[in-house]
């Protein structure tokens, strides 16, 4: 599925994110003069092509909303997808894809949520649950990281947004929020009403990336399905577990 262009909103001094999307001349020009086109296609085969990725400096770290408003001018005004890379998602469709899928029914803002235990909600954006069609939950209002016992629900909002550019009118503000910083979820608050809002209720193995087990879990479970190392790593995991 083409997804249009793509902005990474990256904070100063990460210039080794802007080269991990780049081609890398001296290695592609040393493998082809030895013939080696196979290793060309693991090295490069998956690169954006030229013009398919900009990039935009969060200057300061004012919160996630403000990172989202850094990139204002290149998104315009046209609905966009927003997605936080520490949330790794595996699912089939892919929980944007889902996510897509009802917002063609549907329009408006839709964000990605799970249910989490209750005393894990503090951690997240907590949406007001309305209705209910399915996976599809109706939002009616949101809450960052409220504590367990103020919590509208434990539907936690998690790392994919589709959202209407309304959104930028009140991440402009700068309005401080929860850790003082700018949220997205207070400026989403501001939509609730105003055009259709749902929560998708996806499917598929959320991996918090943001936590070091979390990030360890993804990698062991990416790698377990893959049929190049999945079934020796398989192996080891089984002589490993005999030790616990
Ligand atoms: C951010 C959002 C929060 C969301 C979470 C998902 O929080 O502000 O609403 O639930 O991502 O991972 P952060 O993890 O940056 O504290």
């Amino acid at each position: 599925m083409d997804y249009g262009s793509r902005i990474l909103i990256i904070r100063p001094g990460k210039n080794a994110i802007e080269d991990h999307f780049d081609v890398v001349s001296e290695l592609q020009h040393s493998l082809r003069s030895r013939g080696k086109t196979a290793e060309i296609e693991v090295a490069d085969g998956w690169l954006p092509e030229s013009g398919e990725v900009s990039y935009t400096r969060q200057q300061e770290p004012l919160g996630l909303g403000h990172a989202v408003w850094c990139a204002r001018h290149l998104v315009g005004n046209e609905p966009f997808v927003v997605i936080l890379p520490d949330d790794f998602i595996v699912g089939a469709p892919s929980c944007l894809q889902q996510m897509i899928s009802s917002y063609a029914n549907v329009g408006g803002n839709v964000v990605a949520i799970m249910e989490v235990p209750l005393e894990d909600i503090q951690r997240y954006g907590a949406i007001v649950p309305g209705a209910a069609d399915k996976r599809l939950i109706e939002v009616k209002g949101l809450v960052e990281k409220p504590s367990p016992n103020l919590a509208p629900s434990r539907y936690a909002i998690i790392g994919r947004y589709i959202l209407l550019p309304e959104v930028f009118k009140h991440l402009e503000r700068h309005e401080l929020g929860a850790s003082g910083e700018i949220q997205i979820t207070d400026a989403l608050a501001y939509l609730v009403g105003k055009a259709p809002f749902h929560g998708c209720l996806f499917e598929g193995e959320r991996f918090d990336c943001g936590d070091r087990i979390g990030y360890l879990k993804a990698n062991l479970s990416v790698a377990l399905n893959r049929s190049d190392v999945g079934p020796e790593l398989a192996s080891f995991v089984r002589s490993l577990s005999k030790r616990l």
